[in-house]
């Protein structure tokens, strides 16, 4: 994996689970990243091979799904963690190595969750302990590691980060440049390090593909991720433009029953993805939906839900049989 010239799916916490992230890659996204998951949460499961939806589950012991991947995308999802420790980052990244593309640790969530468990943006003034948390992670983890900052109070401090940073082995450094995005500060970045340095908080000047590329060039950076912009509608990464999103939210409702993603997190997602589009009939009529087949009836997907609940259960009926004999 390698992060030139990239156009990355941001993490996201509740969007960049499974379905969004096939559909940012169907839509011309290289790389995914997941959403942010705590190490300690990870450690607290098991990996559990999904027979009946082709994924590979990480599993806590009532069966919660705390993170579902699949074949399509091992070569280019990144597993985006929360940590504040060296053996239990090491320890949580082992668990998943062999099922990712990369190992991310957050550097840059702000929410009081985070920070106050010295994880996140509490990192940024920690640097001893990134240093420790990146060294191990880089020595131990057989895939490739990054980490992702958001911009310090100064151009300095910000370019010291990012050179500590470079000298624990990363391949690469995602810098969110923040709301409004300090494209300067992010350039300034890129030119003081020489490993890939990937550009972040473009979204609300990104208005359609061309820009992706424009921001890459204006930042200096070698690779482009976004987050809202593929929130509000994945095929921003399509070279020849945006599906509309009537037929997104339809794609994306297909993958959802797919891997049988849960309701509340689907109807999270759909949310995002009307984003433009608060007051129409599928927005009212999603918001009172308590189960997928409601959701999937709005647009006209009850075919496809019986198909893939019939499919799941003959599967299923095989499976059982299979073990008994
Ligand atoms: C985020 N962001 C974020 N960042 C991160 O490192 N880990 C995470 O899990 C999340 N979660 C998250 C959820 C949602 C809904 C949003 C909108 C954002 C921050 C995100 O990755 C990115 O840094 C910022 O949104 C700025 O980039 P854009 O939106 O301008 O492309």
């Amino acid at each position: 994996m390698t992060m030139n010239g990239k156009k990355i799916l941001a993490p996201m916490v509740r969007v960049g689970t499974l379905p969004m992230r096939l559909l940012a890659l169907k839509y011309g996204a290289d790389i995914v990243y997941a959403e942010e998951i705590i190490d300690f949460k990870i450690l607290k499961t098991t990996r559990f091979e999904n027979k009946i939806l082709g994924t590979v589950d990480f599993l806590l012991a009532d069966g919660t799904v705390v993170f579902r991947t699949c074949d399509e995308e091992k070569q280019k999802v990144v597993f985006q963690m929360g940590t504040a420790d060296p053996d239990r980052a090491v320890r949580a990244a082992k668990m998943l190595e062999n099922d990712v593309a990369g190992i991310d640790v957050n550097m840059g969530c702000p929410k009081d969750y985070s920070v106050k468990g010295g994880m996140g943006a509490a990192l940024l003034t920690q640097p001893e302990n990134v240093k420790r948390i990146l060294t191990a992670l880089v020595k131990e983890v057989s895939k490739p590691v990054t980490c992702k900052i958001r911009i310090l109070p100064t151009i300095e401090e910000t370019v010291a980060f990012a050179k500590l940073v470079e000298r624990t082995g990363i391949v690469a450094l995602g810098v969110h440049g923040r709301d409004p995005v300090h494209i300067d500060v992010i350039r300034e970045v890129a030119q003081a390090v020489s490993i890939p340095v990937i550009a972040n908080g473009v979204s609300t000047l990104v208005k359609g593909y061309d820009d992706i590329e424009k921001y890459r060039v204006e930042t200096g950076c070698s690779s482009v991720m976004l987050a809202r912009a593929a929130q509000w509608n994945p095929s921003i990464f399509r070279e020849e433009g945006r599906v509309p999103s009537f037929q997104i939210i339809q794609e994306y409702i297909k993958l959802a029953v797919k891997f049988d993603n849960t309701v509340g997190n689907t109807k999270y997602c759909i949310q995002g993805l009307l984003h433009d589009d608060t007051t129409s009939a599928e927005a009212k009529l999603v918001q009172a939906t308590s189960n997928m087949r409601e959701i999937c009836k709005i647009w006209n997907l009850i075919p496809y839900y019986e198909l893939i609940m019939q499919s799941r259960k003959t599967l299923e009926e095989y499976t059982d049989n299979e073990t008994k004999k």
